[in-house]
């Protein structure tokens, strides 16, 4: 059954309301790095580098880097991972952040998830730490921030955040992105602040994990051409880091938006009686979720999703396969029902229409579309 004719669709992500929106003001970012001549690194970069970090926090630094991927593995060879090392991540989660770990020798070392924040269960993963371990990988996903409070009272190594989807969020007064030793954001496109292209920041308080990256980032030289160790080539343009502070002055207020209207679905939901079939991702006491997605654990899930999209209505699975359960990790020697949580959410899970430019009756639409699925037309 379609929805009335000529109701427009609603697509899961746009950018195209935002552009629209913003288009002075990216045009005139565009200008000035065109007329600047400088388009790696640069002004711009240390620019975006300073105002990042200092957002987050007084002391804290920032170095840009070419995608997210790239930020979680250079920030754990800074950390010190390499051959022979274990990292404690979650498997349910995007493929960078196990890949980043089996990039720089170490093994991932996976446990489960929360049923009801998604993100890594702090006694699982505590349980899992052996004298191996040199580092700890939560990741804030959907932007709500993982319980790091929990993993640094159990385990005295370094915390590397995967903030890549929590650029806004917090936990209590503290950042995503302060709260271990070092923190890796991306910026792609459909980030909280995404670029128009790959991008990425690794973020830390410590000037020599700081340091190691925006060596390890230019080919491990300090000076140029003189090569201290091998590192990559993995730089942010001037563009993107001109495009990205732009976004970056919206940022406070988009998360609100997103955070208005997560509560415009959560309350929809129980006016609609759906709150417990429909179940959201968790919002703890104390933590501000930045709402990179807006995620339900949906019986029929599939169905769902057909009936959705039926009715022009865009949804996306984050993620339909738990990491343990991908051909890149099956050396890790997982196997089906090895992470029980993590494989239930990966068989429930829906993203819903999310973007701070949504608007209340889009929201609407969808709760309506989301109701007559599971309880008929009215
Ligand atoms: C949780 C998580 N980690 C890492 C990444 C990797 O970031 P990028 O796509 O910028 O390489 C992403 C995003 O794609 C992500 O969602």
């Amino acid at each position: 059954m379609a929805e009335p004719a000529g109701l427009p669709p609603i697509p899961v992500f746009s950018l195209a309301r935002q552009i629209a929106r913003l288009r002075p003001e990216l045009d005139a970012a565009w200008d000035r790095v065109l007329g600047s001549g400088q388009f790696i690194l640069g002004a711009e970069v240390e620019a975006l580098e300073r105002e990042i970090a200092a957002r987050l926090a007084p002391d804290a630094g920032a170095v840009g880097v070419a995608s997210g991927s790239d930020a979680l593995y250079l920030a754990l060879v800074a950390l010190g991972v390499g051959p022979g090392d274990e990292v404690v991540t979650t498997p349910f989660t995007f493929f960078a952040t196990a890949g980043a770990v089996v990039r720089t020798g170490a093994t991932p070392v996976f446990a489960d998830v929360d049923p009801d924040t998604f993100n890594l269960d702090p006694d699982e993963a505590l349980a899992r730490v052996t004298p191996r371990t040199r580092v700890i990988l939560p990741v804030h996903l959907f932007g709500l921030v993982a319980d790091v409070e929990r993993l640094s009272q159990g385990f005295s190594g370094a915390i590397l955040e995967d903030a890549a989807q929590a650029l806004g969020a917090a936990a209590g007064d503290r950042p995503a992105g302060t709260l271990g030793a070092a923190a890796a954001v991306s910026f792609f496109p459909t980030k909280n602040l995404g670029a128009f292209g790959d991008g990425g920041l690794v973020v830390s308080r410590d000037p020599a994990v700081l340091e190691r990256v925006r060596t390890l980032r230019v080919h491990g030289a300090r000076t140029k051409y003189f090569h201290e160790e091998v590192g990559l080539n993995s730089r942010l343009d001037a563009l993107q880091a001109a495009i990205l502070r732009v976004k970056l002055g919206h940022l406070d207020a988009w998360t609100a938006r997103r955070r208005a209207l997560a509560a415009r679905y959560r309350e929809g939901l129980a006016a609609r009686g759906l709150a417990g079939i429909v179940v959201p991702q968790a919002e703890p006491p104390g933590r501000l979720h930045a709402y990179h997605q807006f995620t339900v654990r949906a019986p029929d899930r599939d169905g769902l999703r057909r009936h959705l999209a039926a009715r022009g209505i865009g949804s996306t699975v984050y993620y339909p396969y738990p990491l343990h359960r991908l051909p890149a990790f099956a050396a890790l020697g997982y196997g089906p029902g090895s992470f029980p949580v993590a494989e239930r959410l990966a068989a429930e899970v829906l993203s819903l229409p999310l973007f701070p430019e949504l608007e209340d009756e889009e929201v609407d639409r969808v709760l309506d579309a989301v109701a007559a699925f599971y309880r008929g037309p009215a």
